[in-house]
């Protein structure tokens, strides 16, 4: 059993345990009301309009309701809603309720406005100069800076420690650039953690907008206050982004809008791009595709190979980006999934846009020491490979940002 296997193992025991503790108390989840049905389990509440209800699920129960979701072909088939020990059964069934509340606004909200048009990949000697230019060097040298933080924890006692250091580093690429920005920093509701954005306004289609993002955030599976590192995730999709951003300041003011994030509180379940990416759909913002690049650096499948992940992802923009890979990259793609939620593209892809997720191996190949204090530089990660992702940051943006 590999580290991460077991941590995951280690808190789904751990969690049993707690619910074995408090006398095998209910969970309060939310599944397909037919399912609930068929294996009778009481409902407390249901929303006829999605077909989901919440009910009290008794452990008891919970393998059989599992078998009826796989017969049905789904893998948990249900969504488990998280309270706290202090809280009354009368608490928990309120909160419990809004969450179904908001499930119907999510799933029947009207769908963003339409998705602007994909530019076509055709060869551009410009694009495949700036993308020469990543620079492994630079990447190594951000890697080295971010995971030399004792933490970057969203619930850390100094939860922006690197914040202002990390924009500070922006600043100084941005003082080169040829064009004018603007550097926001994003406050939200559930953390105190901060999210940084980078906007390059188009100069012709500024209210067209390509995302690009990365978690700055890192966590101690083990120990939420002990050391966290978080050398491959995500200091190295975090660096490969502002590599993108120092190139892209050599090259002239897109025509579309750019903005480039480093999200906050991630590992605390996609906590900063969500509200972002729910925001933008809020507003209305039209959003050609959010690119998302979280762990780049561990080459599990060899270097230059790389997953594409298919779930939470936009299978028209896999396909443009097939197309973008064998024209300036050339690595080699192999489709794969994730099988959850496991990063801020599925914030973007909830929110109703295209979203893209290159990924360091296939799932089963990544590296296994995330979430550890031996998430470190060391010579089982590849510079040389992490740069392909930036490379690919560098020619998403340039020609996604132009006219189509
Ligand atoms: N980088 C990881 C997840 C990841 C795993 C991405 C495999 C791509 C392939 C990410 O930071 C993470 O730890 N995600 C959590 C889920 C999240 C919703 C808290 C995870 O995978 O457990
Ligand atoms: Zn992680």
């Amino acid at each position: 059993m590999n580290l991460r296997n077991f941590w995951v193992c280690f808190v789904l025991t751990f969690n049993l345990l707690a619910v074995h503790n408090s006398f095998a108390a209910p969970s309060l989840i939310l599944a397909d009301t037919d399912l609930l049905l068929e294996v009778g389990i009481p409902i407390v509440d249901h929303a006829p309009e999605i077909g989901v209800a919440l009910a009290e699920l008794d452990p008891l129960d919970e393998d059989r309701l599992i078998a009826a979701a796989h017969a049905r072909g789904k893998c948990g088939g249900f969504q488990r809603l998280s309270t706290q020990p202090w809280q009354d059964l009368a608490e928990r069934r309120e909160l419990a309720r809004e969450s179904l509340d908001q499930l119907v606004e999510v799933t029947l909200a009207p769908p963003v406005t339409p998705a602007p048009v994909l530019t076509p990949v055709q060869f551009d000697p410009a694009i495949q100069t700036a993308v020469n230019q990543v620079d492994e060097g630079k990447l190594r040298e951000t890697v080295t800076f971010l995971s030399s933080f004792e933490t970057r924890f969203h619930r850390s006692p100094t939860p922006n420690r690197h914040i202002d250091p990390m924009i500070q580093k922006i600043q100084e690429i941005l003082s080169q650039a040829r064009w004018i920005s603007q550097v926001d920093t994003f406050t939200h509701t559930y953390t105190q953690q901060k999210s940084i954005r980078v906007r390059i306004p188009g100069a012709t289609l500024p209210d067209e907008i390509v995302v690009m993002g990365a978690h700055l955030d890192s966590i101690n599976q083990g120990w939420s206050s002990a050391i966290a590192p978080g050398a491959d995730d995500n200091a190295s999709g975090s660096a490969n982004i502002l590599e993108a951003l120092r190139i892209l300041a050599g090259q002239p003011r897109p025509a579309r809008t750019i903005d480039l994030f480093w999200y906050a509180g991630e590992e605390g379940g996609l906590i900063g791009s969500s509200e972002i990416a729910k925001a933008y759909a809020r507003a209305g913002n039209k959003v050609v595709g959010a690119l998302q690049l979280d762990m780049t650096l561990f080459p599990g499948d060899g270097e230059f190979t790389l997953g594409s992940m298919t779930d939470f992802t936009s299978p028209e923009l896999r396909q443009w980006f097939v197309e973008l890979n064998r024209v300036y990259i050339g690595g080699k793609i192999i489709e794969d999934r994730c099988g959850y939620g496991c990063s801020d593209h599925a914030s973007w892809h909830s929110s109703g846009y295209r979203a893209l997720m290159p990924f360091e191996a296939s799932f089963g190949r990544m590296f296994s020491d995330l979430h550890t204090t031996k998430d470190v530089i060391s010579d089982k990660l590849s510079f040389r490979h992490s740069a392909m992702f930036s490379k690919i940051a560098v020619a998403f943006a340039m020609t996604l940002g132009s006219r189509p």
